[in-house]
């Protein structure tokens, strides 16, 4: 019921805002002068709209409540005010287009004080231009396709032995079995940490950084800001010392430390707490996010059984050839080969909007919207309302994954954002999906046993509160 509830509201929700929006592209320009700021509200003195903005991360619906009832009152441009700043939300593909394609000239990237903090202020999330493009010009040799490929089997072989462990008739809870797989697989990538009780107690960790993201930055003990600070504290500590051994003995991993340590292409070498900022920001920005997108999937699928009938047709097709030809293990090639699953992940990747928001900062006084947007100010690109909208996406909160049969608008799908600042590790996550899919669909069959789609509160990436607990039964073979 809960879930026919928020669906209905969305519905409701959608109409309105695409009967505004039709208003909005055709009122007179009149309110549009490139004189005048957006329309919203400044709130409270001092405070602006910060409870507001507060109490709406602390619901079923986050921050798209605090953004749609806005659109609805200001249209899809408003500004408002939290934490002491400006703030202007945009949901228009071209303003997305404006600022990811404007590659630092007037938008960089901003988050808020406390995720600086965090994440750490050499971790490319947060460097200044000029610094940002020295650190992904490093990290981004780390994903090649041949490290991709070598990437896939691996992570099929952590999957299947602990697919084999999953007995038929019990509850299994998406998200913390997704997470723990995503988690070991990152926590092999990144520093070729395998022992169990060590991945276990480097999970608990991120999970401590990531709940802090979007906490008051209150640092007394207790509070969720000050437990993620003593986290980091304690992932970097680690960090250190393994960089440490590293710098004293002859190399015997090849994992992205070990290649950041090397110097693989002769370019300036990072330094100890750049390494350590970005490992912990690769750790934070895939797993948590991964495993989110891949419980979406599942449940989104299971709402929607004829897609499910589509895809286990393709995927068991796959399964057969790969027994007939005796192999064992999916590789890069296999996920090639898989266009229906392919449309499945990009499908939920649009519908769930895992990053549902992106932050940049204004260097410069510009135009957008008709509106004038002043130095200084944030603006955020609103991706969540831009994947629901019903002028780029027919039917938006159907769940249809052939409408990726033609290409989307430009600047349409920004589910790992683009431009300049693209995710990273956008193969990798695509990749760890199709496998998890592959394997569970082939293995098993599933009841979604809670249907709520209300998401977690405080969370930076948008994920099922309930954690999408399933029934499985395992298919005999
Ligand atoms: C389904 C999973 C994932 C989603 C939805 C996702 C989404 C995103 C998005 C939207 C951005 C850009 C945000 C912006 O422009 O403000 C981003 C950046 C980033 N992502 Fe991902 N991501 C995922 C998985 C991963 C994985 C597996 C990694 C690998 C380690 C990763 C590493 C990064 C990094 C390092 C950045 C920063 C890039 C930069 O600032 O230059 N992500 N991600």
């Amino acid at each position: 019921m809960p879930f026919l509830c928020f669906w209905c509201f969305a519905a409701a929700a959608l109409s309105i805002v695409a009967v505004f929006r039709f208003y909005l592209k055709n009122k007179p320009p009149r309110s549009r002068s490139s004189h005048s700021s957006p329309p919203g509200s400044r709130g409270l003195p001092l405070i602006g709209e910060t409870l507001q903005f507060m109490a709406a991360v602390n619901c079923s619906n986050g921050v798209y409540d605090f953004v749609t009832t806005r659109c609805l009152r200001y249209g899809g441009c408003f500004k408002t005010r939290i934490f002491g700043e400006t703030h202007v939300f945009v949901s228009s593909n071209e303003s997305a287009k404006l600022i990811l394609n404007d590659g630092g000239g007037r938008f960089t990237k901003k988050y808020i004080k406390s995720i600086a903090e965090l994440v750490g202020h050499q971790s490319l999330l947060c460097a200044s231009h000029l610094h940002h493009k020295f650190l992904r010009s490093r990290l981004i040799n780390l994903f090649s396709s041949c490290f991709l490929a070598s990437f896939v089997m691996q992570f099929d072989q952590q999957i299947v032995p602990t697919f084999r462990c999953w007995n038929t008739g019990s509850t299994i809870v998406l998200l913390n079995e997704a997470l723990k797989i995503t988690c070991k697989a990152m926590c092999k990538m990144l520093i070729s940490l395998e022992k169990e009780n060590e991945v276990e107690a480097f999970q608990k960790e991120v999970g401590y950084v990531c709940e802090a993201m979007l906490a008051f930055p209150w640092r007394f003990p207790g509070t969720r800001f000050h437990k993620g600070l003593k986290a980091r504290r304690r992932i970097i500590k680690i960090l250190e010392r393994m960089i440490q051994e590293r710098r004293e003995s002859e190399p015997q991993h090849g994992d992205f430390l070990q290649r950041l340590l090397t110097e693989e292409d002769g370019g300036e070498p990072l330094s100890d707490a750049e390494i350590g900022d970005n490992i912990l920001t690769m750790l934070i920005a895939g797993q948590d996010t991964t495993a989110s997108a891949i419980t979406w999937m599942m449940k989104f699928l299971h709402e929607n059984q004829d897609v499910l009938q589509n895809l286990k047709e393709e995927q068991f097709r796959i399964l057969g050839k790969k027994q007939d030809h005796g192999s064992c293990f999916l590789t890069l090639e296999d996920l090639r080969n898989m266009p229906y699953a392919a449309k499945v992940v990009k499908e939920s990747l649009r519908l769930a909007s895992i990053v549902p928001w992106f932050p940049r900062l204004i260097l410069r006084d510009t135009e957008m919207e008709g509106y004038k947007i002043k130095k200084g100010w944030n603006v955020n690109i609103d991706v969540r309302s831009l994947h629901l909208d019903p002028c780029l996406y027919k039917d938006p909160i159907k769940f249809n994954p052939s409408r990726f049969d033609e290409e989307a608008k430009p600047f349409s799908f920004l589910a790992f954002g683009m431009g300049g600042r693209q995710c990273l590790g956008m193969n990798l996550a695509k990749a760890m999906m199709l496998v998890f899919l592959h394997r569970l669909l082939t293995s098993f069959r599933w009841k979604v046993i809670d249907s709520d789609s209300s998401i977690e509160k405080w969370a930076l990436f948008t994920k099922l509160r309930s954690g999408c607990p399933i029934l499985i039964t395992r298919i005999e073979s």
